[in-house]
């Protein structure tokens, strides 16, 4: 049985799809160990708990990176979670915490990376007049939205769109494509080489 951490700091969409996906049965003999948020009010967390899911706040306000992120670490170990999907989590983890989870942190940006990263990625792709955008499932390394990417899915950007048409379109993918990624990595036989990732040729080994 695989345990999931699910971190994040708002709304929760993504989580909620990731814990629909699980209760259909599209992620198998996975189960959500815990979730955590650094905001007490997030609406991810109230939504957690009504699903009767392990629900914890540790608030980041005031504290240095690592002390923070020594504590949720602290909390995935004692649940025992062998992968942290980052779901609208908005902090920068930490290289320590990084090295804490080898190629087991994967996070979701609404943009095709390398284009539009950080903040505001839908209203970035509308001012910069692409016709094409979409979301990213990808490993978390010690950079923003950088490391290898696991799932990419796209959508048009039409002339009539403003950001939130945009990131409406994009969001359905989202719920999709983290699915598809979670079954992807737990699976098993694929590999990262340099930048990229993909099935092992090998059989066997993988992360
Ligand atoms: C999503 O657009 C995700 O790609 C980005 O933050 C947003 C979180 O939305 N990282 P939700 O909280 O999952 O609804």
């Amino acid at each position: 049985m695989h345990s999931l951490g699910i971190l994040l700091s708002g709304r929760g969409s993504n989580f909620v799809a990731i814990a629909d996906s699980i209760d259909a049965g599209r992620i198998p003999d996975t189960q959500i160990a815990v979730v955590i948020s650094n905001k007490s009010d997030a609406p991810g967390i109230a939504t957690a708990r009504q699903r009767g899911l392990n629900a914890v706040v540790l608030p980041s306000k005031g504290k240095a990176r690592e002390e923070h992120d020594r504590e949720v670490v602290t909390a995935l170990k004692e649940n025992g979670v062998d992968l942290v999907c980052l779901a609208g989590y908005m902090r920068l983890l930490s290289p320590w915490f990084v090295q804490q989870f080898p190629h087991r942190i994967l996070n979701i940006h609404p943009s095709l990376l390398p284009a539009f990263p950080g903040l505001e990625a839908q209203e970035q792709a509308v001012a910069y007049g692409v016709k094409v955008s979409g979301c990213t499932v990808h490993f978390v390394d010690e950079e923003l939205d950088h490391g290898a990417i696991i799932v990419q899915k796209t959508v048009p950007v039409l002339d009539s769109d403003d950001e939130h048409a945009l990131a409406a379109r994009i969001l359905e993918q989202e719920h999709l494509a983290y699915t598809e990624a979670i079954n992807i990595v737990l699976r098993g036989n694929c590999d990262v080489v340099g930048r990229r990732f993909g099935m092992t040729t090998n059989q066997g080994r993988g992360l």
